[in-house]
């Protein structure tokens, strides 16, 4: 049966790919245990368990992700654990060896919103309202050598997230690069991103970034 991303569920796409290639560079052996948070459509989860993790776990605000992402799992018989709630917080107590996140990034004007249209990509006016929430509460939730990959746009500070991950005593780089065209939603904040100073006048691209930061053992 093919599975078609429902109306409403982020549709797996540029960034969705870099990611997944980040990840699957990853050594992931049936002992691993993996983190997806913000999983949309479950797709880095599924490519995570069908690469061989025998623990992954799927975190989502959206109901309709959720679901997406369990329907999703079954009818591919993949051992994904699919949990509602805000980032980090449902596994607070637990640890993992590898955490991927592909959170909104995208800088609007507003505040960061908890449901509805712009879920997926709405991160306040620097575009880090998750971001550094990540940042900050990803790291301890790290085994000693586990590894956090996080996708997002160079519009989004990628200095930022270095800083900060090296700050929480991870070793942070910038694993993977992709320049790729303004989407529907770049294109619609455009005239915006420009009076902030955030793109040049007339700039239809945007590069995304993979960060990979790895807790020293
Ligand atoms: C850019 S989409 C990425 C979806 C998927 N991981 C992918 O790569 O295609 C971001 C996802 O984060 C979810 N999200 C937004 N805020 C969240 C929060 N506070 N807690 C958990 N998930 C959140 C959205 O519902 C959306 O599914």
């Amino acid at each position: 049966m093919v599975f078609k991303t429902p109306p409403g569920v982020y549709a797996p796409q540029d960034d969705t790919w870099l990611l997944t290639e980040a990840l699957l560079r990853e050594d992931i052996t049936a002992d691993t245990t993996v983190l997806d948070v913000g999983t949309g459509s479950g797709t880095l989860a599924l490519a995570a368990a069908d690469r061989g993790a025998a623990r992954v776990t799927a975190i989502d605000v959206s109901p309709l992700a959720v679901g997406a992402t369990w329907l999703r799992a079954r009818l591919k018989g993949l051992p994904v654990r699919v949990l509602q709630g805000d980032l980090l917080t449902p596994v607070a107590d637990r640890r993992f060896d590898l955490i991927l996140a592909n959170p909104p990034y995208v800088p609007v004007p507003g505040r960061p919103i908890r449901r509805g249209r712009g879920l997926a990509w709405r991160a306040g006016t620097d575009g880090r309202a998750v971001l550094d929430r990540i940042c900050r509460d990803a790291p301890p939730l790290l085994r000693p050598g586990g590894v956090l990959l996080l996708v997002h746009s160079g519009l989004s500070g990628p200095d930022r997230t270095l800083e900060q991950l090296t700050g929480a005593g991870l070793r942070a780089t910038v694993s993977d690069r992709r320049t790729i065209p303004f989407g529907p939603v770049l294109r619609e904040q455009a005239p915006w991103l420009e009076a902030q100073g955030l793109i040049a006048p007339g700039e239809t691209k945007e590069e995304l970034v993979v960060i990979r930061a790895e807790r020293r053992t």
